[in-house]
C-alpha cells in the first residue's frame, strides 16, 4: 500500500490548554480566571493537573513527537502582580519533565483565554496596563520554565477572546460592548509584541502565536473558490476578512493595521488606544504562527443587515449558512479551505514558518463494548490532513500538525457536552478510553503520512468466515457479549485484529437490536416556509448521520402511509423518529408516541402532548416586529394573517396582539392563504378599510411580498406611506425592493436542538421541548 507521506520531520501532536483540562481550580495558590466566574459547569475538567503523568503516557504510547499546552497565567501571578507564585510554576515544571522523559517536544501557549480575574478587576483587556503585566507573566514563566519549552506561543486566538469576550460577551468575561472589543483587541497585540520582547531577552530561541483563520467566502465560493465576486460582495468578504483575520496578521506581521479596518473602529469608541509606537512594538520577529482552522466564514453583501455583535463593522453583511455536512457544533466541514488558507499565508508572508495549531471536531461519540468507533472524525482529520499535503505539495511552509485535541474536554461556553478529543473522558470516573481516531491518528504518525487508499474495510462476513464461526457469533463477540465461551472469543478477537476490522453499525445491532435507524417523517404538503423546513430537513440528516445513524426518509401524506408508518415502528425497524408535523390538527404525533419509539418533533404540535418538539419563539418574533412598527411611530398597523388554524399563525397573532395591547391598540386582521397574491388581496382588503393604514405585519416572507406588491399598486411609497414587515427571513426577503424587514428564524439551531434532543432521548435521559429565539432583520421597507 501506498502511502500520501508528508515531509521528513513534520511535527505531530496535539493541542490542549489549561482551563479546558486541568481542573484542581484552587490547588496550590490558584485563584479564579475570567472563566471561572463566567462558566456554569463545574471546572475539575479532565483532572490532568493530578493525572498529567497518565495523560502524557497516552501520547507517547501514541507516538506524538509534540505537545501544545497552555499555562495558567491564574497559577503564576494569582493576583495578576507581585511575587510568581512557585507552587504554581512547579505543575509545569513536573509536566515538562514527564514530557522530556518521554521524549516529546513542548510548545507552550501563555495566554489561552483564562485571564486572571484579579487583571479583569483592574479592568481587563480594554486597559492598556495588562499588556505590560503579561510580559511580566511571559518573563516569570520563562524564566523558570524556558530551558525545557521549545516553542513559545504568546496568545492563543486573540479575535476570539476580544470580540467574544468584550464584543459579543457570549465568552468570559461577558462584557458587550464593540470599543471594548476592539480596545481589547489591540491590548492583546501589544501584550504579543511586549511578551515576544520579554521572552527573546530572556533568551527563548522559537517565538510564535497562535491566530484563528478563516478563510472569508460567499456561498457560491464554497464550491467554486476562484468565482469572481460582485462588487458588495467583494466588499463584504473583505471588510470581515480584515476583522477577523487581518487586524491581527498585519500589525503582528507587518507593523500596521489594514486600512478598511481603522475607519471601523474610529466608530466604535476611537483610535485613542493606539499609541505612537505600539505597532513597531508588535510587529517583532517570529519564528513560528500558528493556524487554527475549524471552518470557513461564509458571507454575503446584504443592505441594511445589523452588524453582528462579533463582528462589530458588519453592518450590511449577512452571515451565511450553507448546505454542507456539519460538525455536531453545526460547523460546516469544508476542509478545501484549509489548503486555500495555508496557501494564502504563505503567498503573503513567504518567510514565515506556519504549523496547524488545531483542527478537529466535534461528534456526537457512542461508546460500545468493544471501542468508540468516532468513524466521523477520522474523516473529519484524513480530509484535513489531505488538505494540508496538498497546501504542502504547492509550496506552503506547514511545519507540522496538531489535533484539536487530546481528550474530551471542557468546551467553554459549550460546557461538557461537546467532544473534540481523540481520547473519550468518562467525567464521573475520569476514566480515558482510546477513540479509534486516536489508534487511527497513531498510525498516521508512524507512517509519517496517510494511506494513498483506504483499505476496504473487512466486514462482518470476512470476519466470520476467518474465523469458522457465524455472524451472529462475531457480533455477540464486539458487543461483549458473556453467552460466548472464551475460546471461540480469542479465534474472534484474532481474527478481528488479523484483519483490522472495525464493527459497524450492522455487527453491533445484530445483537442489541439496535437499527440504528432513524425514521424522519415528513407531513406532507406543508403550508409556507417549505424552503426553510427543507434546510432544517438537510441539517439534522447531516447531524444525525454524523452521529452515525442511518435516515430514513418517510412521507407522510395519506392514511395508507400513516399505517404504514405506525407498522414500522411497532416492528421497530428505526430506533428514534423526527416528525414534522402536519399544520393542523392530526394525531399521527401521538399514534407514533404510543409505539414507545423515541420521538422528537419540529415544530409544536397541534395538539398538546408530552412529545417533545423543537420550535421557534414565534409569539416573541411577532411582537418584536409589532414594537418595532410602533417605535417608528406607526399607529394603524393591520395584520395580514395567516389561516388561524396552523399553530405558528396562531402563535404569531397572540404575539402581534398582545405588542399592540401593551400599546393600547386593538388589532386590525385580514385573513389571507399562505400566498403572495393572497397576501395582496388581504393587504387591498386592509387599505379599502382604512385607507390611511401605516403599517402592515404580515404573518409570513411570501404574505409580505403580496403587500409590498398591493402597495405598489394603490400608489402607497414604502415605507413612507406603508411600513411592511414580514416572517420568517427567506431568501427573497433580502431580494425586494425596498428590503423586506422581516424576522429571522434560526434555521441550524433548529436543526442542531432537534438533533440534540432525538441522541438525549435515545439515551432514556429525561428531554424538554426548546423554543428557539427569533430575530428581527431590519431593512428598508419598515
Ligand atoms: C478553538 C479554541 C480551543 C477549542 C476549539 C474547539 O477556538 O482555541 O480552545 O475551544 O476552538
Amino acid at each position: 500500500m501506498s502511502t500520501a507521506s508528508f515531509p521528513e520531520g513534520f511535527v505531530w501532536g496535539v493541542s490542549t490548554s489549561a482551563f479546558q483540562i486541568e481542573g484542581a481550580t484552587a490547588a496550590d495558590g490558584r485563584r479564579p480566571s475570567i472563566w471561572d466566574t463566567f462558566s456554569a459547569d463545574r471546572a475539575e475538567a479532565c483532572d490532568h493537573y493530578h493525572r498529567y503523568p497518565e495523560d502524557v503516557r497516552l501520547m507517547k504510547d501514541l507516538g506524538m513527537a509534540a505537545y501544545r499546552f497552555s499555562v495558567s497565567w491564574a497559577r503564576i501571578l494569582p493576583d495578576g502582580r507581585g511575587k510568581p507564585n512557585a507552587a504554581g510554576l512547579d505543575f509545569y515544571d513536573r509536566l515538562l519533565d514527564e514530557l522530556g522523559a518521554a521524549g516529546i517536544t513542548a510548545y507552550a501557549t501563555l495566554y489561552h483565554w483564562d485571564l486572571p480575574q484579579a487583571v479583569e478587576d483592574l479592568g481587563g483587556w480594554p486597559a492598556r496596563d495588562t499588556a505590560s503585566l503579561f510580559a511580566d507573566y511571559a518573563a516569570a514563566v520563562h524564566e523558570r520554565l524556558g530551558d525545557r519549552v521549545d516553542t513559545w506561543f504568546t496568545l492563543n486566538e486573540p479575535w476570539v477572546a476580544a470580540f467574544l469576550g468584550y464584543g459579543s460577551g457570549i465568552h468570559a468575561p461577558g462584557r458587550k460592548s464593540a470599543a471594548e472589543a476592539f480596545r481589547s483587541a489591540h491590548h492583546m497585540l501589544l501584550a504579543h509584541g511586549l511578551g515576544v520582547q520579554a521572552l527573546r531577552s530572556a533568551g527563548a530561541a522559537k517565538v510564535g502565536t497562535v491566530l484563528n483563520l478563516s478563510p472569508v467566502m460567499t456561498p457560491a465560493q464554497v464550491s467554486d473558490f476562484g468565482r469572481t465576486l460582485s462588487e458588495e460582495d467583494a466588499e463584504a468578504v473583505a471588510r470581515i476578512d480584515a476583522l477577523v483575520n487581518r487586524q491581527f496578521l498585519e500589525p503582528m506581521l507587518r507593523g500596521a493595521y489594514p486600512a478598511e479596518l481603522l475607519p471601523i473602529v474610529e466608530r466604535h469608541g476611537g483610535l485613542g488606544h493606539v499609541h505612537d509606537g505600539d505597532l513597531e512594538a508588535i510587529a517583532q520577529p517570529l519564528d513560528l504562527l500558528g493556524v487554527n482552522y475549524y471552518t470557513p466564514l461564509v458571507v454575503q453583501a446584504q443592505p441594511s443587515e445589523p452588524a453582528d455583535p462579533a463582528h462589530p463593522g458588519s453592518e450590511g453583511i449577512l452571515f451565511c449558512t450553507i448546505p454542507t455536512a456539519v460538525t455536531a457544533m453545526g460547523w460546516p466541514i469544508v476542509p478545501s479551505c484549509l489548503s486555500h488558507l495555508l496557501g494564502r499565508v504563505s503567498r503573503e508572508y513567504p518567510d514565515l514558518d506556519l504549523m496547524v495549531t488545531e483542527n478537529g471536531a466535534d461528534f456526537v461519540d457512542v461508546v460500545t463494548g468493544d471501542g468508540i468507533h468516532d468513524v466521523e472524525r477520522i474523516s473529519f482529520i484524513e480530509e484535513h490532513l489531505r488538505a494540508v499535503r496538498a497546501a504542502v505539495e504547492d509550496g506552503a511552509r506547514v511545519r507540522g500538525y496538531l489535533v484539536w485535541t487530546l481528550l474530551d474536554n471542557l468546551e467553554w461556553a459549550d460546557g461538557y457536552q461537546r467532544k473534540f478529543g481523540l481520547v473519550h473522558v468518562d467525567f464521573a470516573t475520569q476514566r480515558r478510553r482510546l477513540k479509534d481516531s486516536a489508534l487511527w491518528y497513531r498510525d498516521v504518525i508512524r507512517r509519517n503520512g496517510l494511506t494513498e487508499t483506504r483499505p476496504k474495510r473487512p466486514t462482518l462476513e470476512t470476519v466470520a468466515a476467518r474465523s469458522g464461526v457465524s455472524r451472529a457469533t462475531v457480533s455477540r463477540v464486539v458487543n461483549g457479549e458473556s453467552s460466548v465461551s472464551p475460546e471461540v472469543r480469542a479465534a474472534v478477537m484474532q481474527a478481528v485484529n488479523e484483519l483490522g476490522y472495525v464493527p459497524n453499525l450492522a455487527a453491533r445491532s445484530l445483537v442489541t437490536r439496535r437499527t440504528n435507524a432513524i425514521a424522519l417523517v415528513l407531513s406532507v404538503p406543508r403550508q409556507g416556509g417549505d424552503a426553510l423546513t427543507a434546510a432544517v430537513v438537510q441539517y439534522v440528516t447531516s447531524l444525525l448521520e454524523g452521529a452515525g445513524k442511518q435516515i430514513t426518509l418517510m412521507l407522510a401524506d395519506t392514511a395508507e402511509s400513516h399505517r404504514r408508518i405506525v407498522a414500522h415502528l411497532e416492528a421497530r425497524l428505526a430506533d428514534g423518529v423526527v416528525l414534522l408535523p402536519p399544520d393542523r390538527a392530526d394525531t399521527l404525533a401521538e399514534r407514533l408516541s404510543r409505539t414507545g419509539v423515541p420521538i422528537v418533533l419540529l415544530g409544536k404540535p397541534a395538539i398538546a402532548s408530552l412529545v417533545p418538539y423543537v420550535d421557534v419563539d414565534n409569539a416573541g418574533g411577532a411582537a418584536a416586529a409589532t414594537e418595532h412598527l410602533l417605535a417608528l411611530g406607526r399607529r394603524r398597523i393591520g395584520m395580514v394573517c395567516g389561516p388561524t388554524d396552523l399553530i405558528t399563525v396562531q402563535d404569531r397573532l397572540a404575539g402581534h396582539r398582545a405588542a399592540l395591547q401593551r400599546a393600547g391598540l386593538r388589532p386590525h386582521l385580514a385573513l389571507a392563504e399562505l400566498t403572495r397574491s393572497s397576501g395582496a388581496a388581504a393587504t387591498r382588503r386592509l387599505l379599502g378599510d382604512d385607507p390611511s393604514l401605516d403599517a402592515v405585519f404580515a404573518a409570513t416572507d411570501q404574505l409580505a411580498i403580496g403587500a409590498l406588491q398591493a402597495a405598489r399598486e394603490a400608489g402607497k411609497r414604502v415605507p413612507e406611506d406603508l411600513a411592511v414587515v414580514g416572517f420568517d427571513d427567506i431568501d427573497a426577503a433580502s431580494a425586494t425592493t425596498p428590503g423586506l424587514t422581516t424576522v429571522r428564524v434560526p434555521v441550524a439551531d433548529q436543526a442542531l436542538a432537534l438533533a440534540r434532543l432525538l441522541l438525549s432521548r435515545l439515551e432514556g435521559r429525561h428531554t424538554t421541548s426548546v423554543v428557539l429565539p427569533t430575530r428581527l432583520v431590519v431593512r428598508e421597507s419598515a
